[in-house]
């Protein structure tokens, strides 16, 4: 039997996403920049989902730039702000996705540094939680960017954006929040957040792959990462991906992602008790419900989610995105695990289809790997 518990890497698409992706492509096969019926066709189906994300977002549909996910969000928000100013520090927190890090770097090599740049990656507390006062306290009148995400893709734990958010509203600091695995999870609202930019993507709410969005504050200006035809009110140049879009709006509230709380906990609660070595990070702090990262000593994560994979069981280990490869994980890295440690844990999310009885395959499964591990590598225990 095969049971997919990663719903953090991505929700496979709902049913009604796919449907509204179809009448989308079949109904309006035109360009939405097309002047003529089948353009204008298509352009209702843009706005109508334009409209609808909106409202879902607290935010108007004038601050939506549709993007191809996340990635790109993230992207074109730190390339608008930071290509267009003068050197001077950028402030994040060390577990921001990669889609954050890595365009970051640019600003942290010697020669970033030898024009003025410096970038500061405030690290968590030991269940995951960035604090919002070291936050703060790193931002001074030469910060020219603030990123936090809203929930951290890994441990689930939810970061203090709205704290941070009203002091960079106040010093007149831009902040981007990458809300891709809120979305869904937490009630969001743009504007009441006051921050410049939010990072949201349709596949974690089960909306088609490759389409997601970027929520601006009225009168930010946009620098393009890929000049073009000027779509997206010269913001974001491409032909809309009129399907995808359509999809990802009519996947908006389909999941209520509160109900895989009981099962995530129960999930946690039978391991704790079978297995006493394993450890939840983040256990005692707000965290998404449907999240939990195990730390399991002395184990190899890698080896362990191709143990369960063997066993039907679809899990991550650290960040999904990052999977492949060998590296620890970055955000247990910068909550001082040792990087033996960091390489201990699996990622289990849950969602639609999961039930308790999953819950408790899975256990069962990874106490029965546990010990093979174990006896394999001559231990006893
Ligand atoms: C927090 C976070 N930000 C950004 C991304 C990237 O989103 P996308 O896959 O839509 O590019 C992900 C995907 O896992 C994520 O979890």
């Amino acid at each position: 039997m095969q049971r997919y518990l990663d719903f953090n890497a991505t929700c496979p698409p709902l049913r009604v996403a796919l449907d509204a992706a179809d009448r989308a492509a079949t109904e309006a096969p035109g360009n939405p920049s097309s002047l003529h019926w089948a353009g204008r066709a298509a352009r209702r189906y843009v706005d109508d989902a334009r409209d609808q994300l909106a409202a879902y977002t607290g935010a108007e549909s004038g601050n939506i730039v549709f993007t191809s996910g996340g990635t790109e969000s993230n992207n074109i928000a730190i390339h608008s702000v930071l290509s267009v100013a003068q050197p001077g520090s950028i402030v994040t927190s060390a577990i921001e996705h990669p889609a954050v890090l890595k365009p970051l770097e640019h600003y942290s090599t010697e020669k970033a540094k030898a024009l003025g740049w410096s970038v500061t990656r405030v690290a968590p507390d030991a269940n995951g939680a960035v604090s919002a006062a070291e936050m703060i306290a790193a931002i001074n009148k030469d910060t020219r960017l603030v990123c936090l995400m809203q929930a951290n893709n890994e441990s689930g734990v939810m970061q203090p954006v709205q704290q941070v958010a009203d002091y960079c509203r106040e010093q007149g600091v831009p902040m981007l929040v990458d809300a891709v695995q809120a979305l869904g999870k937490k009630p969001l609202n743009f504007k009441a957040m006051g921050v410049d930019f939010m990072s949201l993507s349709g596949h974690k709410i089960g909306g088609p792959k490759g389409t997601g969005l970027l929520l601006v504050r009225r009168g930010v200006k946009i620098v393009e990462l890929t000049p073009g035809g000027g779509q997206e009110r010269g913001r974001r140049s491409g032909t809309e991906n009129v399907p995808g879009i359509s999809g990802f709006a009519a996947a908006l509230g389909k999941i209520d992602f509160t109900t895989f709380s009981p099962i995530r906990d129960l999930f946690e609660k039978e391991l704790v008790e079978k297995l006493p070595v394993a450890s939840i990070i983040g256990k005692d702090v707000g965290r998404t419900p449907n999240t939990s990262l195990v730390m399991l000593p002395g184990m190899d994560g890698e080896t362990l989610l191709m143990q369960l994979d063997l066993a039907g069981f679809a899990v991550a280990s650290g960040s999904a995105c990052s999977s492949g490869k060998r590296e620890p994980s970055h955000v247990l890295m910068a909550m001082g695990m040792t990087e033996q440690l960091a390489r201990s844990s699996i990622r289990v999310s849950f969602g639609p289809g999961n039930s308790e009885a999953d819950a408790v395959a899975l256990v069962d499964a990874l106490v029965a790997v546990f010990r093979r591990l174990k006896q394999m590598a001559g231990m006893v225990i």
